[in-house]
């Protein structure tokens, strides 16, 4: 079986307010996509590597692996409006009949090789892994009106992190089931494997440096782990 990461390039990162996406922002000489795409193309068990990206970049990026030591990219397309579309793209621009996919937010430079080892040999078992990390804070879920309706117990909530692993086929129905119904907002891709019911999830540890650049403040302590390799190499 081929394993295949799929690295989502295509927001526009409009929390961050930054005008060029937060992907494509430079973290000591470094564009913040690259640090993952180096995670991924020099672990063993990667075969292949697509990378999803808004079409304006799509030149860009080819321009800037050509003869780069990213020799696994096979593929650079185009992204859709929402996460769910870029991975519905990035998934059915494969042509192998089999495989695993893993799927990965290039705005998490920090992925380790071990997650995505861990997600990987989960996918020998399950069809559908994700990292994940424990929550620390207490959540609430709450009403339009801002009332609060549920407060899971804290024991039994994960913070959702990527590397998502699918088995291929698996991922495939899930996003034509998804596309039949219109439905195109999901933030992750087991919430489609968890709604149509088409597999168990099998949850693997995540890292705490795994964190999603989102805000001005996470590209901030990016930079300053950044600074402080200790930190990264420990
Ligand atoms: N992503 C994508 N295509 C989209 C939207 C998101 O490939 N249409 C990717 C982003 O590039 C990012 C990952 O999905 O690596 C997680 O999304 P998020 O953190 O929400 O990034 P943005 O959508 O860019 O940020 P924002 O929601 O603040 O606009
Ligand atoms: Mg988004």
């Amino acid at each position: 079986m081929k394993n295949i990461a799929i690295i989502l390039a295509s927001g526009t990162g409009s929390r961050l307010g930054n005008k060029t996406p937060k992907q494509f922002i430079k973290l000591n000489n470094k564009y913040i996509f690259e640090y993952s795409l180096k995670t991924f193309n020099n672990h063993i068990n990667i075969d292949e590597i697509v990378i999803v990206c808004h079409p304006e970049y799509i030149e860009f990026i080819k321009d800037y692996l050509r003869n780069s030591e990213y020799t696994k990219v096979k593929r650079i397309i185009a992204g859709g409006n929402t996460r769910q579309e870029s991975v519905s793209n990035g998934v059915f621009s494969i042509s192998h009949e089999e495989g695993n996919v893993l799927i990965h937010d290039s705005a998490r430079p920090f992925v380790t090789t071990d997650m995505i080892s861990r997600v990987v040999e989960e996918l020998s078992i399950y069809n559908a892994v994700s990292t994940v990390m424990p929550a620390t804070d207490t959540i609430f879920e709450i009403n339009e009106s801002s009332y609060v309706t549920k407060i899971p117990t804290r024991k039994d909530l994960r913070i959702v992190q990527t590397p998502q692993g699918f088995n291929l086929n698996t991922i495939r129905k899930a996003h034509l089931m998804a596309q039949k119904d219109n439905q195109n907002l999901a933030t992750d891709d087991c919430s489609l494997i968890l709604y149509y019911n088409l597999s168990e999830i099998k949850t693997v540890e995540g890292d705490d440096l795994c964190f999603k650049i989102t805000t001005n403040k996470d590209l901030i302590f990016a930079e300053s782990l950044l600074n402080n390799s200790s930190i990264l190499n420990s």
